[in-house]
């Protein structure tokens, strides 16, 4: 039986709200939280949110830390197409979030293998992560964790899928210029956090999404890995949450 809380909300924006609102709830009981950030298409309407509500409602991250899943490796924080640029353009460079406490693996360090041990370090030294914020690949992947992926895995070196490459290659000019190697953190690292809110929109996720909550808990889909945390929610429009079979509550907002 899956422990998955699955929330269909109603379109993207209420996604959004709705995972803004689990980070503001974090940060007004813990002020100085520690929040799991993730990247690509899906969360960017949520940091839009989160900036929104820092400039009208005050909300504040001044001694918030954050951690992101993942990095590509090769690439400087000031390349456009990598995690740290994407991190300052939405959401960093508009919150009172402070430079060192905001955690993303370093894609130039010479030793990758040492920059994964470090970071694992760093979050056990803040006490952990309070809330991971996912999104999910077509083959059902979180961070850079592909299918097969060890649920026990901790930060490290991966080559993406081929599918995953292909994926991320709208960003870059040319497929070719794509990094085939990122720093990523592991399936046991995501499950250590206390909770986890997954983010899906759009029917072209509607598919992995049921495997995920609905199919055999599974390396083979490792967001279905999530079947077994303790506090994980599914945000998802009502387009993602077009394939579930099971009876779900669809929210109003
Ligand atoms: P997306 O990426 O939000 O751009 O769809 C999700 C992922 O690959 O994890």
């Amino acid at each position: 039986m899956s422990g998955i809380e699955v929330r269909v909300l109603a379109d993207e924006t209420a996604v959004a709200a709705a995972a803004a609102g689990m980070c503001a709830a974090w940060l007004r009981r813990r002020p100085n939280a520690v929040l799991g950030l993730a990247t690509g298409s899906t969360p960017v309407p949520t940091y839009s949110e989160l900036v929104r509500m820092h400039r009208e409602e005050g909300l504040s991250f001044a001694q918030a830390r954050t951690f992101n899943l993942d990095e590509y490796f090769g690439l400087s924080g000031e390349h456009e197409q990598s995690y740290r640029f994407f991190m300052q353009q939405h959401l960093f460079n508009h919150v009172d979030v402070r430079p060192y406490n905001t955690f993303l693996f370093d894609g130039t360090v010479p030793d990758p293998e040492q920059e994964c041990l470090a970071f694992e370090a760093k979050i056990r030294a803040l006490g952990g992560v309070d809330l991971w914020l996912l999104g999910i690949g077509g083959n059902g992947h979180i961070a850079f964790n592909e299918p097969g992926s060890d649920p026990e895995s901790r930060s490290r070196v991966v080559a993406p899928n081929p599918e995953t490459v292909a994926a991320n290659s709208r960003y870059f000019a040319h497929p070719s210029l794509v990094p085939q190697l990122a720093l990523t953190v592991g399936l046991a690292t995501i499950s250590e956090g206390r909770s986890i809110a997954l983010l899906a929109t759009g029917a072209q996720k509607a598919a992995t999404v049921a495997r995920a909550v609905e199919g055999p808990c599974s390396p083979d889909c490792p967001a279905s890995l999530l079947q077994n945390h303790p506090d994980c929610a599914f945000l998802l429009d009502q387009a993602a949450a077009s394939h579930l079979t099971a009876r779900v509550s669809r929210e109003r907002s």
